[in-house]
């Protein structure tokens, strides 16, 4: 049934602008919007809290089993566990590092994959991350692939994490963006690459209407 709902990927690098392309496309759209680095996060998030709950299988699957997206008016998806809202408590860079770490493993790759698939609503979904446009939605209508300077990124979420109110380390974020591509192209499952079929684009120099201009003509022209 949710094949005919069409499904934009948004794949690439730490902090290549996926998420704020994808909000923008969303409210063009007027799509969901799933950012899948959020499950991650999620799992790094409830492992510090909660290190005893990643000790079997079992225990495993039951912390996974309360984890829920909850839609949002914003029509993004709010992360809850256990029924309580944990959505901002998940984007400093340590989250994204330990999230990083702990995406390496196949048993929590696999039991998210169903979450992120029960996303797909009408009228659309844009979906990003590391393997929405290899694994998640192998079928998607369009498949995008960001990539960016190093520098470029690192400085985008130093501006991003001063915004949120934290006192960042310029050399400490780079740093931690590097290690984490590192972990995410080299990984053995659902490892960060480009869709054979996904249209690369380096966000380094274009400002973000001009990305956006680009997808949205690469979606009209997709057919949909
Ligand atoms: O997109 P993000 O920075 O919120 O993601 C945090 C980490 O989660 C990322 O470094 C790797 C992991 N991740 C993943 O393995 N697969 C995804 N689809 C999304 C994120």
């Amino acid at each position: 049934m949710t094949d005919n709902i069409p499904v934009i990927t948004i794949d690439g690098l730490a902090s290549s602008g996926k998420s704020s392309v994808s909000k923008l496309l969303s409210k063009r759209l007027k799509y969901f919007v799933l950012d899948s680095g959020i499950l991650y996060r999620a799992i790094a998030y409830i492992k510090i809290n909660e290190p005893n709950s990643f000790s079997s299988k079992s225990l495993l699957n039951e912390v996974i089993n309360n984890i829920y997206l909850k839609p949002s008016e914003n029509l993004d998806f709010l992360v809850t566990y256990k029924d309580k809202d944990i959505s901002n408590n998940l984007y400093e860079e340590e989250i994204g590092l330990a999230a990083s770490e702990i995406s390496k493993n196949e048993d929590i790759r696999n039991l998210l994959l169903p979450i992120q698939q029960g996303c797909v609503s009408m009228p659309g979904l844009i979906a990003n991350g590391r393997d929405m446009g290899t694994k998640v939605f192998p079928n998607a209508q369009l498949k995008v692939y960001f990539t960016a300077d190093i520098d470029v990124r690192a400085e985008r979420r130093y501006e991003q994490l001063l915004k949120s109110g934290s006192k960042p380390s310029f050399k400490n974020i780079r740093k931690s963006l590097v290690d984490r591509d590192e972990k995410d192209i080299n990984r053995e499952i659902s490892p960060l690459k480009a869709a054979k079929e996904a249209v690369i684009i380096d966000s380094s120099k274009l400002n973000i209407e001009s990305i956006l201009d680009k997808i949205l003509e690469l979606y009209k022209i997709s057919g949909v």
